[in-house]
């Protein structure tokens, strides 16, 4: 028997009860809605892939251009990779600007998985290393299907962020730490469980998302300042104590010549002038003032900036790239003193 509408009821203009050909109208609309809501799904899904695209392309380690393999370069990185094939964080030690941070890229490259890079400084926070909720998104839904019943829910929905460590720990990528010992050692301690038991704990979530499991292919390397070392926060016993630390020094006086012919594509004998003045202002100077391989480099910059113009600019040169550090006068004479007693004993 069909079903005969005898008593279609209106309120301002609407249907009460909804009569069959009502709910035959309304069908068409709700499938759009529900293939609209799987879109919606799936947009969600590619934003998230957006948004970690997005993280790893700000944390993308710097690239090496110019990286000079010369022996002893290639015996430390050989121990580097000793220690990261066992498992172990590798924390690269040494002097200001003998070659830990490229040496550091250089080896992450070489594992052959993405790179992610943070540098340690006094105001990073453990959110900085693992990441938080970046933005509250709320959804209303205002529901009045029978006429004089009013629902309204409010949801709200918190997108989380992944930085670099909770990154690096999820999907297996090699993390570059550079001058971690510039950061709080609190906001380190998060590190502790990284390295020893294998598990990232975020504590900002709850149940079992709270918890990553890291990555058989996630590699840490770390880097500090020797000089800086005692000054800076003194990283805690814990965390050391879960490191391999190699000490690294200057390079040898024939790797650094050709560093610098990498990068300047100075003449050999201008590329050993430069880094024989250079190292013998090393052996004169105190610690904290002792120019790096990056000094010969600016050096040699200046030289090839100047095309051959004289002995004496050579020497004004190498006193500007090294009086950086100058406090005094004084600081000054004694620098120009040793640069023209370095430049003096080349001739
Ligand atoms: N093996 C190498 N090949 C080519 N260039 C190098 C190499 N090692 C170091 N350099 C160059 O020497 C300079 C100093 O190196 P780097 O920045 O890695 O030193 P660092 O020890 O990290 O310095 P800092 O203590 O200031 O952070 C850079 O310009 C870098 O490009
Ligand atoms: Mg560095």
């Amino acid at each position: 028997m069909n079903y005969i509408e005898t008593h279609p009821r209106k309120v301002r203009g609407g249907s009460v009860h909804k009569t069959i050909r009502d709910k035959k109208e309304e069908r068409p609309v709700k499938a759009r809605a529900k293939q609209q809501l799987r879109q919606k799904k799936v947009s969600n899904t590619s934003s998230n892939l957006n948004e970690r695209k997005t993280v790893e392309e700000t944390y993308l380690s710097p690239d090496v251009s110019n990286f000079v393999e010369a022996n002893d370069v290639n015996e430390t990185k050989k121990r580097i990779k000793l220690w990261l094939k066992t498992g172990y964080p590798v924390h690269l030690i040494g002097p200001t600007g003998c070659g830990k941070t490229s040496l550091a890229m250089h080896v992450a490259k070489e594992m052959n998985r993405p790179v992610v890079w943070i540098n340690g400084d006094e105001s990073i926070t453990t959110t900085d290393l693992i990441g938080g909720y970046s933005q509250i998104e709320q959804e209303s839904l205002r529901d009045q299907y029978v006429h004089n019943v009013f629902k309204s829910k409010d949801i709200l929905k918190a997108d989380w962020v992944d930085n670099p460590l909770a990154l690096a720990c999820k999907y297996g990528y090699t993390l570059i730490y550079n001058e971690f010992s510039r950061t709080k050692p609190a906001a380190n301690n998060i590190l502790l469980s990284v390295f020893e038991e294998k598990i990232l704990e975020l504590p900002t979530k709850f149940g079992e998302d709270r918890y990553i499991k890291v990555h058989p292919d996630f590699k840490a390397i770390l880097t500090s300042n020797s000089i800086e070392y005692a000054g800076v926060h003194r990283p805690q016993d814990a965390l050391l104590d879960r490191l391999v630390t190699i000490y690294m020094d200057y390079y040898s006086f024939d790797t650094e010549v050709s560093i610098v012919n990498a990068h300047t594509g100075v003449p050999d004998n201008d590329a050993r002038r430069i880094v024989s003045v250079v190292r013998s202002l090393r052996e004169k100077l105190p610690d904290t003032q002792k120019p790096g391989t990056r000094a010969c480099i600016m050096i040699g910059e200046g030289l090839k900036a100047l095309n051959g113009q004289g002995r004496m600019n050579f020497e004004q040169i190498c006193i500007d790239v090294m009086a950086t550090k100058t406090r005094s006068s004084m600081e000054l004479i004694e620098k120009q003193t040793f640069v023209k007693e370095a430049i003096e004993a080349l001739a």
